[in-house]
Formats: C-alpha cells, sequence, structure tokens
C-alpha cells in the first residue's frame, strides 16, 4: 500500500519507493505538512513541525497564556495556506468571497483513497493504472462558506513519484473569485536550503544557477502567457552542501506551459516554503455557484543522495507515465529539418534533392520547415492560411511527399498553429481571431500576434485547417512551432469581469487543440518547438514526446543547454541536430564528430544542406548515424548522469555526461573539451553506476579496469591536439 491512512493519529502517509510524504489534521481541523523527505517506518511526524512558542506579530485563533496552545497560520506548516487569514508568508490561493471578503479557512471534511492515477479535466498530467500508482483526495472545506477544496496526491512508488493538484468547488448560491490559485505549498523543515533553477533567452536557455533561499523571495517564473525561455518551470530546493551524489533535494516540477510561479522563502521561525502554481499576475478567475477549478499539476520527487537520482526519477516517470502515444518509448527516425539549410528559400525540387542526398547518408524522415503555406517567403505573411503553397511545392504537398516517400524516407512538416500575421487571409477574415484590447493596436513581436484560444471557434478554424492539411498528404512528423509571448491578453468574447482568466483559458485552448490534433493522428510523431525551447515542459510533454531543446545548435553552447534541461527531461525529449559550421547562432567552428556526439544525448538529426557538404563530411555523417542506431537504447532508455559540468568553476575544462544500462553492465561516457588552453593538465573522469566487483573494457581495450576503480579513481581523458575535441567510450563487461 502507498497511502496509509491512520484515524488514531489523524494522519496520510503516503510512500513510494524511497521516500515519505505525511500529513495531519491539527487540533483545529485545518490539514499540515508533517514530513516530506526519506522513507521510514510509519511514526507521526507532528512533533517535527508543531510549533513549539508562538511568536509575536502572528494572529491567533485561540489566544491562551501558554504560548503553544495558540494556533497561528502564520506558523503551522500548512498544506492549503490562504492569503487574508493570518498567514503572512508565501500562499497558495487568494479567494474572494461573494461578499467581497478575501480569505478562506479550509478544514478537514473528508478522504478517500483510490487506485490508479487522477485524471485532470483538459489539463495535461502524470498518469498511471491501478499497478503504477494510487490516489489519496483529502478535501477540505471552508467553516464558513460551502467551498471545498479537494486536494489530489498521485503516488507512484517505483519513481518516487508525488504528484499534487487542487479542485476548488464552490457550492455557494453566486459566483466567487479565485485571485490567486496555486497547486502547492511545501513547507520545509529549519535548516539552510539553494535554489536551483534553470533561466536563459532564446538560443540560451535552461542555464543552471543556484541560490540561497534567504529571508527574501526567490521566484522563478513567466508572466509571457508561456513558459519560456528565460525560466523554466522545474526547480531543486536542496541542502545548501547537496551535490549530484548527497544531500536532500526535492524537484518540484509544472505542468504547466502558461503562466507560472514558482517561490521560496524562509519565515521568521527560519522555515523554508516553497510554493508553485499559476502565476498570480492578472490572474482571477470567477467559479460560478455549483461549478469548480482545476489548477495545474505539481510533479513532486525526493532523494536523500542529490541530484542524480532525482533526474533519474524524473526521466523515466516522464518517459512512462507523461509522455503519450505510440512514440513515447519508440525509436524514433533520424530525422533532416530543411530550417537552417534554405530557410524559406526552397522549391520542391531543391527539397527532393536535398532528401535524396540526406537518404544516401541514412537520415529516414525528411522534415520541411516554415515557408511552404500560405504567402509565406519570410515571417512577415502567411500564419494563419495552412493551405500550401503550389507554387513553391511545384504541385501540391501530396505530391512532394509522395517524391520523398518513393526516395524511401518519411515526410513531416512545420506548422505553428497558435500564432496569426496581420498579413493573412485568416486575420483579414477574422481580426477578432487574434488577442486584442479594444481601442488599442496589438503588439507586433515576430510580425505576428496570437490567436484567441480562449475562443472555441478559433480553435475550430485551425483544427480544421490542421485536419485538412494533414489528412491530404503523407506526413509522418509535425513540428508545432510557437515564436512570441502574449501581450494585449484580452478576448473579444469574454466580458469585462472574465479578462482576469484569459491568459489561463488560452492556455486550456491550446491543450484542447493540442488534444484534438494529436488524438486524431496517433501514428503522427509530433515535436513540441518554441522558437527553440521556450515551451520545454512537462505540460507539452503530455502531448508531444520530444521538443526542440534550442534554435541555438552550436555543440559547445548546446552542452549547457542539454545539461540543464537533463536535471528534469529525459534524453529521449531533447531534439538535437548536428548544423553546419561556422555555427549560423555564433560563427563558431567545431569538429563535426563533436557535433554528433552532442547530438546524440537527444533524438539525434541534421539540420543542413547535405549536398554542400564534402564526402569526407558525409562519410562522417554516415557513420555517426550507423553509431547513433548502434547505442540508440542505452543512450535513450539508460540511467543518466551528468559527470562533470560545462562550467570553468568546476576547475575542469571538460564536460562529461554518461548513460547506463540500469543493471550496471554496459554504459557509454561522452567527454567534450569546451575550452582551450596551452600545457594542458591530465584529466580523469569518473563514472557512475557501474557494478563496483566487475571488470569493464572500455572501447574493447586489452586492458581491464575494475568497476570500483572506474567510480573511484575514473579514466584517463584521451588528449586530442584540437580545439573543442570530444570523445565516446564505451564500457563493456569483460
Ligand atoms: C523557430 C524554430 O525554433 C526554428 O527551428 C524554425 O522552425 C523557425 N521557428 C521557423 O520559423
Amino acid at each position: 500500500m502507498a497511502i496509509i491512512r491512520n484515524d488514531n493519529d489523524k494522519t496520510f502517509t503516503l510512500y513510494t519507493k524511497n521516500t515519505m510524504y505525511q500529513l495531519k489534521i491539527d487540533e483545529i481541523g485545518a490539514l499540515v505538512n508533517t514530513y516530506y523527505g526519506a522513507k521510514m517506518d510509519y511514526t507521526d511526524m507532528y512533533y517535527a513541525v508543531r510549533p513549539e512558542f508562538g511568536a509575536s506579530f502572528s494572529p491567533n485563533l485561540a489566544q491562551t497564556n501558554d504560548s503553544s496552545s495558540c494556533h497561528s497560520f502564520n506558523h503551522i506548516h500548512s498544506e492549503l495556506p490562504v492569503a487574508g487569514m493570518g498567514d503572512f508568508r508565501l500562499t497558495t490561493l487568494g479567494v474572494r468571497n461573494t461578499d467581497g471578503s478575501y480569505g478562506a479557512d479550509p478544514r478537514y471534511y473528508d478522504a478517500k483513497i483510490e487506485n490508479g492515477k487522477y485524471s485532470i479535466k483538459g489539463l495535461p498530467a502524470f498518469y498511471g493504472d491501478e499497478s503504477e500508482a494510487q490516489t489519496l483526495i483529502i478535501t477540505l472545506k471552508d467553516n464558513v462558506y460551502d467551498i471545498y477544496f479537494h486536494l489530489y496526491y498521485g503516488v507512484f512508488e517505483e519513481y518516487d513519484l508525488i504528484t499534487r493538484s487542487l479542485v476548488v468547488e464552490n457550492k455557494t448560491n453566486a459566483s466567487i473569485h479565485l485571485e490567486k490559485a496555486m497547486s502547492m505549498a511545501l513547507n520545509l523543515p529549519c535548516g539552510s536550503y539553494d535554489m536551483m533553477y534553470f533561466h536563459g533567452r532564446h538560443m540560451r536557455e535552461r542555464i543552471l544557477e543556484r541560490t540561497r533561499i534567504n529571508h527574501a523571495k526567490v521566484c522563478v517564473e513567466s508572466v509571457r502567457g508561456a513558459s519560456s525561455h528565460m525560466h523554466n518551470p522545474f526547480v531543486i530546493v536542496c541542502d545548501k552542501n547537496a551535490t549530484e551524489d548527497a544531500g536532500s533535494a526535492w524537484g518540484i516540477g509544472l505542468v504547466y506551459s502558461g503562466n507560472f510561479e514558482i517561490s521560496a522563502m524562509k519565515n521568521l521561525q527560519e522555515k523554508t516554503r516553497v510554493v508553485a502554481g499559476i502565476n498570480p499576475e492578472n490572474f482571477n478567475f470567477e467559479v460560478e455557484a455549483g461549478a469548480t477549478f482545476e489548477t495545474p499539476e505539481v510533479a513532486m520527487v525526493y532523494s536523500k543522495n542529490g541530484f542524480a537520482i532525482l533526474s533519474n526519477c524524473f526521466h523515466k516517470a516522464t518517459r512512462n507515465n507523461l509522455c503519450r502515444g505510440k512514440f513515447k518509448n519508440a525509436r524514433r527516425p533520424v530525422l533532416i529539418n530543411s530550417w537552417e539549410a534554405v530557410y524559406f528559400n526552397f522549391n520542391a525540387d531543391k527539397l527532393v534533392s536535398m532528401a535524396e542526398e540526406a537518404k544516401k547518408l541514412g537520415v529516414e524522415l525528411f522534415v520541411l520547415d516554415d515557408g511552404w503555406f500560405g504567402k509565406r517567403d519570410n515571417d512577415h505573411s502567411g500564419l494563419g492560411d495552412w493551405t500550401p503553397n503550389e507554387e513553391k511545392l511545384q504541385g501540391t504537398l501530396k505530391s512532394l511527399s509522395e517524391r520523398i516517400n518513393e526516395l524511401g524516407m518519411q515526410f513531416g512538416i512545420w506548422f505553428e498553429p497558435e500564432c496569426i500575421n496581420p498579413d493573412s487571409d485568416l486575420y483579414r477574415a477574422h481580426p477578432d481571431y487574434a488577442l486584442a484590447m479594444p481601442n488599442r493596436e496589438p503588439l507586433l513581436s515576430r510580425n505576428q500576434y496570437v490567436l484567441d484560444l480562449s475562443r472555441d471557434d478559433v480553435i475550430e478554424n485551425i483544427y480544421n485547417q490542421l485536419v485538412n492539411v494533414l489528412e491530404n498528404a503523407n506526413i509522418s512528423y509535425v513540428k508545432w512551432d510557437f515564436n512570441r509571448h502574449l501581450t494585449d491578453v484580452y478576448s473579444a468574447k469574454l466580458p469585462a469581469h472574465k479578462q482576469g482568466e484569459v491568459y489561463h483559458r488560452h492556455m486550456l485552448g491550446a491543450y484542447k487543440l493540442l488534444e484534438k490534433v494529436t488524438q486524431r493522428f496517433p501514428n503522427i510523431l509530433f515535436e513540441s518547438c518554441s522558437g527553440g525551447g521556450g515551451r520545454f515542459d512537462f505540460g507539452l510533454l503530455h502531448y508531444m514526446p520530444q521538443a526542440w531543446t534550442s534554435d541555438n545548435t552550436d555543440a559547445i553552447d548546446r552542452l549547457k543547454i542539454q545539461y540543464g534541461t537533463s536535471f528534469a527531461y529525459p534524453v529521449s525529449t531533447m531534439g538535437a541536430h548536428v548544423s553546419v559550421c561556422p555555427n549560423h547562432g555564433n560563427a563558431r567552428i567545431t569538429p563535426l564528430k563533436t557535433r554528433g556526439n552532442v547530438a546524440y544525448f537527444g533524438t539525434y538529426g541534421l539540420e543542413l544542406d547535405v549536398s554542400k557538404m564534402t564526402e569526407e563530411e558525409k562519410e562522417e555523417i554516415k557513420r555517426q548515424i550507423v553509431e547513433f542506431k548502434k547505442y540508440y537504447d542505452l543512450i535513450q532508455y539508460g540511467d543518466y548522469y551528468r559527470l562533470i559540468a560545462p562550467f570553468p568553476d568546476e576547475e575542469s575544462l571538460f564536460c562529461a555526461w554518461e548513460t547506463v544500462k540500469d543493471d550496471g553492465s554496459e554504459a557509454l561516457v561522452c567527454v567534450v573539451r569546451y575550452e582551450t588552453d596551452c600545457c594542458t593538465a591530465p584529466e580523469f573522469v569518473k563514472v557512475k553506476g557501474l557494478k563496483p566487483n566487475q571488470l569493464y573494457r572500455i572501447n574493447g581495450s586489452e586492458k581491464t579496469y575494475l568497476g570500483s576503480a572506474l567510480m573511484n579513481i575514473g579514466f584517463l581523458i584521451e588528449y586530442n591536439f584540437i580545439s573543442y575535441p570530444s570523445n565516446l567510450y564505451h564500457i563493456t563487461q569483460a
């Protein structure tokens, strides 16, 4: 049993393989989180969180001379902290009641345990059947109004994963307004914690930063209507000394792709609270009488031994219980994408000749990126008109797809369904389809507006256009792009008092469109993209099992990007391509081998004009495709370890990562040198996950190495006298 209810202690204890999460109904009926950490035998952990003394300026429900019997919302480890009720810390909920008052006092009402994982209507979520997960639903009720708070917990024993979500149900006879509806609060015991988060910008996504959580709020967020390149909706809160292999670490990821906030702060009693959910900025959701509001899901993993375990739990859970469809664990085709090869400048003959050359090297899927539809020779026009440009395609899209199929390749195509250019037939016919404020010219970004996906008629229009294209050509793959952020967040179809709902309704609409399209075409492989990795999050991975990691295809910059991405997301989700040099983003020149080695630890594909490559380069690509396929299962499904970080302060000039079979029988280590210096000192790399007493060979060497030796001391990194060298080390049992 993963969930244990103890009616004597009034506790609910959630067990995974290695962790324990405990809730308790306290003396007044409030729900408190007593513990989230390493697994222990059952014990009531309330003693560890019960405030033993009051503190000044903390309002009390029961004011007595004996301060230990005071009950202040400002002190308890509340599972659902509500604003306006004397909890001055970070809160999750802001409830504006029918009478205008601001607050709620949720007290225990009932609870039930179900087998299998709960689902959330219209929102992405982890899923699991009865053999994989259990659900706990605790219902709290406001002690004055008929407002119910259903807290959902999903427990995935095998992956140490606990999910949370909240449903607010208004059983009063008038509307209430949620001015803040975040998904969770987590109260940690006294201690010093760091937050690790993944920031960036276009072409520089998910760069790891680490900061101490003190008495000022540490906050990662997006108010861009997309999770964004700038902050990822995933953080790790950890002991101040935690490393890859040691120390407590809590991974917290939102299964949501819109505005979000994850914040942490120490309170006056030196305890840290973390909250996560929809960003309260410009959020105000009316919950009508009898209606409910569901928050996005939060996924949490605790590890008592550092980040590597935590990452691997997220990786496995993502692959098996978040991604859906036939591709989630399937071998994906090696693709070539036309974007960096020709951008908007192509016709069908050019595309077919590129495909022909690529096919000779072993490429299996040809992807036609932007520019094939409407009037689209640059990014100024055409978005919204999903009609193939038959002049440019020298025929129909079907005929082009057939020409590619005849080469023995699959055919894929690019869409940007959520946006519209003002210079498009769709906009001329329906200007109100775009988000725009009354009396103001909407702001342009990449010459485009965002469609108002809070509207069903807009969703239907785009859906029908997409279906028409996808049904009328042989399409095996879709790249689903999104190239600007939301402004002018106003829907022509909603009344004034509901405009605070538009950000979230828009996201729900995007998910609805995605659900309809991906369910209608289960045999198409979908890859998400948002100007590269601007919406690389658990939410979109529920619909599309891979995401274009970054528009930056430079192998050296990619080290930091893929390294940061790996803390939450598995290799199988990271779109990674080999492109030309000098790189189009930063003009860097790197060896082709290094570009390949880095792209192996992603989905590996090409993004260049093969017909412009030398014979030698073509041979190298051929070799890479064979090698990538040889290691495919090991790379995509093995346990993943970050061995050396790509930051100079690690006192190394190398970055190294590894994938290893979970029984320790085989590993592949990739080492890349990202900086040069003269008179290089010898460097060793320590491997992880091997069997200590087993002998291994490296790249088929005569010499054998003991597993413990490779893990405790490591092996010498080969010295290559070139810029940005890299090597793969295949470690097998002797
Ligand atoms: C942004 C994407 O990240 C690129 O890969 C490419 O698809 C362009 N959009 C096309 O406009």
